[in-house]
């Protein structure tokens, strides 16, 4: 149920008369979104107030409202068509809603019918929450696209998935029973999510035979009726590769032309089975993978052999820019740099993307890491679509073993200004499409739900979940009052358990960086294959390109102009002046751009070398403290989620010791400079 409890709250019944005894909702088709609106309303009133509610589909008779107070939901044109014109709806965009409390009737009016869903969640996330004042606005997305992805294999398996087996796949094939899928459907429409791409980016290519894409068919049906279309992640040699069902050619170029009809095949196919398909997700040319470079043809060329037949059906390419040469950088050539790779790849292809092609970008230069810089391909490519990638799934970041609301991190890159041509040029205004006037763009969430009750693995970590919905909607809200609407629904109203989850929360993230990677040396974990726990050494020496350059006696990436990579260069000029200079470089990305003896003082006048240890400490140190916040809230919430989140609790605040103690006895060894306060080496 994650969010979506509906319990009971305090003083229900006090509220029976002044709640709605209808329900109209004006589509009597079951698979339309405002059918389901009409259900959830009945089912949330009901649940959270105990009062039964007739629900009326399809519109009134004669064309008035009923006599009785209700709950009118539906479109906005259904409900002109109906009732006649309103005059104080103000202008609503794809997906927006009207909502208002006052008067007999609640009118939940959507610009579509998916809108109209949305309307509904929202009137009852406020009842939910107890709040029923009244209420009259209408509310917009910032973004088309907001959308999930979820690294799902055919075999069941998820990749960097912490929450048991897939919900989609088992066995090569589609599941059977898509009850759990149709669950997180309701999730996913409740905070406004649009589309979801069921499979890994690491595509299998058998997900196209004729039989699975009947079984795609079947996710699509469970998934419409809230308003979430489906997509897929494509392998790009798909047409060399073993397809049921379908031809295997010599060759994946995507300039030849058996090539593009094989495409064009499998497109017409998904489209005969899902008419509101929304498109595809293409990783080429990452990490050894194939893709156009394979042929010598430009990632342009690439995204095209989608975009064209996507085109007359309206679907849509997302183009990953996670580009970069797999096993070939070589860390003894000082100006190599895996960070460069993004820009350098897109940046001259801006302008060649057809119109439903959106560059998919990670929020940072490298992948998921506890402290990034924006990525400078935002401010590179004003030309073409963009969407933001953000990870739910908690790969680097502990994988929900570890606490860790990502929803300060999204929002510190959200607000980033890259000053593009020197004006404000905001993350969220570019990838909304606002900044570059682009018709499309938005927000992909890596989320990687599974079977597991929790869906991510533990009880807290669907904050994330929910805050990406509710950023990606709107990345101008805050984070905090996020969060604890989310705690208000996951949770309780008492307000000292929302206190503590909040301070839990809001410390989670500083926390993790602190007995992580401090100083923007990023995560410090093995590199090499688990992304979990510390492995320092593995940071430097790996064909990953993700390096630390430490040695006896500094560390850190020189990425500057002058006398590094170059990465600094590929921001607009204020952006990159600023990080070019030691001076106006931010303490908590110095490592991230410059190359530093460990006995540099940082702007808080503290070493390098002692600033790690002092942060270890310390980040462990409020690893600590989350136990004891959590002990205080037993018997303030249910036993079973306090039991198991208590469980994660105590194993982070041991596993944060062990991550202090091996990243700063590695650098105590490596510099052998003592730690002033006489912890580092002494047991
Ligand atoms: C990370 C992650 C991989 C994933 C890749 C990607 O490197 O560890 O599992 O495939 O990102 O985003 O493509």
């Amino acid at each position: 149920a994650g969010w979506l409890r509906y319990a009971p709250i305090p003083g229900a019944a006090h509220h029976h008369g002044s709640l709605p005894s209808h329900v109209v909702a004006l589509n009597d088709s079951t698979i339309s979104p405002v059918y389901t609106a009409g259900q959830e309303l009945e089912r949330g009133i009901r649940s959270i107030f105990g009062k039964s509610c007739n629900v009326h589909y399809g519109h009134f008779p004669h064309g008035h409202l009923p006599g009785f107070s209700s709950v009118v939901v539906g479109t906005l044109e259904a409900y002109s068509d109906a009732y006649g014109d309103l005059t104080d709806v103000p202008e609503l965009i794809e997906g927006g809603f009207w909502l208002s409390t006052k008067g007999q009737h609640v009118q939940i009016l959507g610009q579509n019918e998916r809108g109209t869903l949305y309307g509904a969640f929202e009137y009852l996330s406020m009842l939910a929450q107890g709040n029923t004042t009244e209420v009259a606005y209408a509310a917009n997305p910032d973004a088309p696209i907001r959308w999930t992805n979820e690294w799902d294999n055919m075999d069941g398996s998820i990749e960097r998935g912490f929450a048991g087996e897939s919900i989609f796949f088992a066995d090569g094939g589609i599941v059977g029973n898509l009850t759990r899928a149709a669950e997180y459907a309701r999730l996913l429409a409740s905070i406004r999510i649009n589309a979801v791409v069921v499979n890994n980016v690491n595509a299998n290519a058998t997900l196209l035979s004729p039989q699975n894409l009947d079984g795609l068919a079947r996710i699509a049906d469970v998934f419409r009726p809230y308003g979430v279309q489906v997509g897929i992640s494509l392998y790009f040699s798909s047409p060399a590769s073993a397809v049921p069902g379908r031809a295997s050619l010599t060759t994946f170029d995507p300039l030849d032309d058996t090539v593009k009809s094989w495409w064009g095949n499998v497109t017409r196919d998904i489209y005969q089975r899902i008419p509101d398909f929304a498109g595809y997700l293409v990783k080429a040319n990452s990490e050894g993978q194939p893709g156009p470079l394979t042929y010598n043809r430009t990632l342009a060329e690439g995204a095209a052999l989608f975009s064209k037949p996507l085109q007359p059906y309206g679907g849509i390419v997302m183009f990953r820019a996670f580009v970069y040469d797999y096993q070939t950088l070589n860390e003894s050539d000082w100006t190599a740099d895996r960070a460069n790779a993004a820009v350098d790849y897109f940046r001259p292809l801006d302008g060649e993307f057809d119109n439903n092609v959106v560059i998919q970008i990670k929020y940072g230069p490298i992948d998921f890491q506890v402290r990034e810089p924006a990525s400078p391909l935002f401010a590179d490519i004003p030309n073409s679509n963009t969407a933001i990638e953000l990870q739910i799934t908690q790969e680097y970041l502990g994988q929900q073993c570890h606490l860790l609301y990502w929803a300060p991190l999204w929002k510190e890159i959200l607000d980033t200004d890259l000053r593009a041509d020197n004006k404000a040029s905001y993350v969220k205004d570019i990838v909304s499409g606002q900044r570059f006037n682009k018709p499309l763009g938005g927000y992909a969430g890596v989320s990687n739900v599974g079977m597991n009750d929790t869906w991510l693995g533990s009880h807290l970590s669907m904050s994330n979940l929910y805050a990406f919905g509710r950023l990606a909607w709107n990345p101008s809200q805050d984070v905090v009052d996020i969060l604890q609407d989310w705690t208000r629904l996951t949770f309780t109203l008492d307000t000292s358990v929302i206190d503590t989850i909040t301070q839990m929360s809001m410390e989670s993230w500083p926390a993790y960086e602190n007995y992580s990677g401090n100083l923007g040396i990023q995560t410090l974990t093995d590199i090499l294959y688990t992304h979990y726990g510390p492995n320092p050494q593995s940071q430097d020496g790996n064909s990953w390109g993700q390096w630390t350059r430490a040695d006896g006696f500094s560390i850190g990436m020189d990425r500057t102009v002058s006398n590094g990579t170059g990465f600094a260069g590929q921001y607009p000029d204020e952006v990159a002046q600023m990080y070019e200079d030691i001076a106006t470089t931010p303490d908590n990305l110095l490592l991230w751009f410059h190359h530093v003896n460990y006995t540099h003082v940082l702007k808080s006048g503290v070493s390098v070398i002692q600033d790690f240890y002092d942060q270890h400490y310390a980040g462990a140190q409020t690893a600590q403290t989350f136990v004891t916040a959590w002990n205080s809230l037993k018997g303030k919430i249910d036993d079973e989620r306090w039991t198991d989140q208590l469980f994660r609790q105590v194993y982070q605040a041991g596993h944060s010791i062990v991550w202090r103690d091996a990243i700063t006895n590695f650098y105590h060894n490596l510099s052998g400079i003592p730690d002033e306060a006489g912890r580092v080496g002494n047991y």
